[in-house]
């Protein structure tokens, strides 16, 4: 066996994912040593206030103790090979060379200076987070024209929703239209509606089964559906802006200043709207589901009815749906579906972006 190859990371984030990253990477290292010749080597870990750092590369030891501290709610700055930080650009400065992947697991738009300086070094990237693809153009257009980047879990986890977007848009076959739900909790509310639970209830029993963020506003907003909307349209090279997508949240706006036990309670307000939305549904054969809906240049977000019998139609609880209609994929869509989120799932995903970057990195 040959000597090897080492590949350096710089891992922003360690949140749930960030930590289930760091753990397979240890768990999986005689894997990645076997199948592949590659070991990676952790040269530096942040969290939104510190960071541990080690050019040679931090041991197993060093890395499973700061998967604990963080998951006991602790700081890398307090590890005994930790130091404080608010600025992860300069870490990227120290450490990145066109060897190295950086690696984004923050939710955090601050992380963006540190991916362009990423790019000016030409090193890899993957992101898992999806704010600075949905920067405004001017910032964010620069990710999608760099080849040395992955995202796959930005869009459904770790279901390959981009490389299927890309792979369709690469032979030059047209893409007629994208219909996707990127929502497990809404995913869970529009079965339950359909199920005769009164919107509110299910609301509520979504929050008790942590389906929901803690403030379910997140959720209901539509937000974070309409961020995996224009990711995957900017995927396509259509050039949008955020305030380009057409969001329909599922609270009245006001609700928004609102604090959050008033906005739980006043859900209730909201039933009778769901109760008519699943009876015209039901009287029309189709379902009532919460879509992201890509077609002719324009992405749009929000409650579709959707035939009985199409795999939308079909698709029950919190699993992740999309479907792509193109030239040679109608009537019947090419469907994708399952669990689009979970820490596990996505943090095997972002492993596999890196993979994929660093054995063949001149795929598109
Ligand atoms: N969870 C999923 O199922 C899933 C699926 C697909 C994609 N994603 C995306 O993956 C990313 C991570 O998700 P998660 O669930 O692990 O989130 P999380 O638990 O909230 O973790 C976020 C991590 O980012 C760190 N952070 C925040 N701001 C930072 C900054 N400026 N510099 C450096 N680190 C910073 C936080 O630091 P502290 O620890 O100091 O707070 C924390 O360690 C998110 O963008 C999310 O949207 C998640």
């Amino acid at each position: 066996m040959s000597e090897g190859r080492e590949v350096p990371l710089i891992v922003l984030g360690v949140g749930g994912v960030g930590r289930s990253f760091l753990e397979q990477i240890v768990r999986r290292r005689s894997y990645h040593e076997k199948r592949y010749d590659v070991r990676f080597k952790i040269v530096a870990l942040a969290d939104s206030t510190g960071a541990a750092v080690s050019p040679a590369g931090l041991t197993d030891e060093e890395i499973q103790q700061a998967i604990e501290a963080k998951a006991q709610g602790g700081r890398l700055s307090d590890l005994p090979f930790g130091y404080y930080q608010n600025d992860v650009r300069s870490i990227v400065d120290l450490e990145a060379t066109q060897d190295t992947v950086v690696v984004d697991m923050t939710a955090s738009t601050e992380t963006m200076s540190a991916l362009q300086l990423a790019m000016e070094r030409r090193s890899y990237i993957v992101l898992a987070n999806k704010l600075p693809l949905t920067a405004p153009i001017s910032r964010a257009w620069a990710l999608y024209e760099y080849p040395r980047l992955r995202y796959e879990t930005t869009v459904g986890a770790a279901l390959p929703v981009i490389t299927t977007a890309k792979r369709l848009a690469a032979s030059g076959e047209s893409i007629q239209r994208i219909m996707g739900v990127l929502s497990g909790t809404l995913g869970y509310l529009m079965t339950a509606v359909e199920d005769g639970v009164a919107f509110s209830k299910a609301v509520l029993k979504a929050k008790e089964l942590g389906y929901t963020e803690p403030d379910p506003r997140e959720d209901l907003s539509g937000r974070d559906v309409a961020r995996k909307g224009l990711i995957l349209a900017r995927t396509l090279g259509w050039r949008l802006e955020m305030e380009d997508v057409q969001v329909q949240s599922l609270y009245p706006e006001e609700w928004d200043t609102w604090p959050l036990e008033d906005v739980m309670a006043e859900l209730i307000a909201l039933d009778d709207d769901f109760f008519a939305w699943v009876d015209a549904a039901r009287a029309r054969h189709e379902a009532l589901r919460y879509v992201a809906k890509l077609e002719d240049g324009r992405v749009e977000v929000g409650i579709q009815f959707v035939p009985l019998d199409s795999p939308l139609g079909r698709l029950r609880g919190t699993d992740n749906l999309v479907e792509f209609y193109t030239e040679y994929y109608d009537p019947q869509p090419l469907v994708l579906a399952g669990r689009g989120a979970g820490v596990h799932s996505t943090a095997a995903g972002v492993l596999s972006d890196i993979l994929e970057l660093v054995l063949y990195p001149w795929l598109p």
